[in-house]
């Protein structure tokens, strides 16, 4: 499989590499460790040096904080056997983002500072030439600044929720997916044994993909999603017409970030320095469609089990390939740029690019036309 270049930001491609990074952040998706084991099996066969920081930044920011100085030398031993974990062997945070890092004064007051430029200076400390950095659009923005302030840096796009931008696919979803999907299998059996609604929250941010893909191949009766506001009349309406039907149980999923028309997202927190929380919206369409239809309801929330587990044949392969892809982009003098999949084809894309908007589901996607032609609805 070759690697296409395009609009490549080359900074200098006779620029010596002797030791590169690699770090891990934000959520955690499954394939993290195989991305971590190709980039450092890729990089030793180069003769390159490579060590990894622990929890985002945190290892160069705040390496009074780990026993090991935040930084662990990668080895062929260290990365045996990773490939199917889950979970990262680095660690990772959603916390302290360097640009907008929190401190909080002895008055309890919180202000956030930009550290880009003491990071990029621990950088030159470690003598480190690159970064490989494995992240979603929070992860992967900071790593456009750092490569805009020179540092040498490639990511590589990571996010169960597949709302990063140019790349048609990121690893970590495929398992949240077939996961998602396993769940709605067996959840069909109770629901048709109790005779009851069951409603199914998923992740996904402000993207509906996992909820979209999992419910159409789990055979949901209903999907709701952030992309297409709902009315739980219409909702209401389908249950009763399968009952109809003689079915006298039915499948909704709904996206973590799904609103009923003219409402809003559910949000369950929203601290300083951090993305806010999404969640309980499962919880308000389950009792609504109960109310509304007098059928039994129950809610399962999915949520960080979507993330977890060995990830599938297909994370595992893409992690590997993004892995070495982001390795052979080093060697040729890229920057500034992240791997993406363009199948059947790994190409470049510049970060500023991949972090300028978030992919949402397009309306008339094929798979959303699929759903509504079989009859699955949108509640719209
Ligand atoms: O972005 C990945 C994701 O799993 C989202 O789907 C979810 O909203 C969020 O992370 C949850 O993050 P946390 O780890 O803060 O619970």
């Amino acid at each position: 499989m070759t690697t296409a270049h395009k609009s490549p930001k080359k900074v200098n491609p006779s620029h010596a590499i002797h030791r590169i990074a690699i770090n891990t952040g934000g959520g955690d998706a499954p394939g993290l460790n195989a991305v971590i084991r190709a980039v450092t099996l890729s990089a030793l066969n180069r003769d390159w040096e490579v060590v990894g920081i622990r929890d985002g930044y945190a290892g160069l920011l705040a390496p009074e904080q780990f026993p090991d100085g935040g930084l662990i030398p990668l080895t062929r031993e260290r990365v045996r056997g990773i490939t199917h974990m889950g979970g990262t062997i680095l660690g990772t945070t959603n916390r302290g983002n360097p640009l907008q890092f929190p401190i909080v004064d002895e008055r309890g007051h919180v202000t956030e500072v930009d550290r880009s430029d003491e990071l990029i200076r621990a950088f030159r400390l470690h003598q480190i030439d690159a970064l490989i950095a494995i992240g979603g659009d929070g992860s992967l923005t900071i790593a456009n600044v750092l490569a805009q302030k020179g540092l040498c840096v490639v990511g590589v796009p990571k996010t169960i929720d597949n709302d990063l931008d140019k790349t048609v696919i990121t690893f970590g979803f495929d398992t949240a997916v077939s996961f998602a999907t396993e769940c709605l299998d067996r959840l069909h059996s109770t629901a048709e044994a109790h005779h009851r609604v069951m409603v199914v929250e998923v992740m996904g941010r402000y993207a509906g993909w996992i909820a979209l893909n999992a419910g159409t191949s789990g055979s949901a009766d209903a999907i709701l999603i952030p992309e297409i506001p709902y009315d739980l009349n219409l909702v209401a309406e389908k249950i009763e017409q399968r009952a109809r039907w003689g079915r006298n149980f039915s499948i909704v999923v709904v996206a973590e970030g799904a609103m009923p028309k003219g409402g809003a997202t559910s949000v369950v927190s929203k601290e300083i320095g951090r993305a806010e929380r999404l969640g309980g919206v499962g919880e308000k369409v389950a009792s609504e469609l109960q109310a509304l239809t007098g059928h039994e309801t129950r809610c399962v929330v999915l949520g960080h089990l979507l993330r977890g587990g060995s990830p599938t044949t297909f994370d595992r392969l893409l992690s590997l390939r993004f892995g070495a892809a982001a390795v052979r982009a080093l060697a040729e003098g890229q920057s500034g740029i992240m791997v993406a999949l363009d199948p059947p084809i790994v190409r470049y894309v510049p970060l500023e690019q991949a972090t300028r908007r978030m992919k949402t589901v397009p309306l008339d996607c094929d798979t959303i036309l699929t759903a509504r032609e079989m009859g699955i609805s949108f509640g719209d």
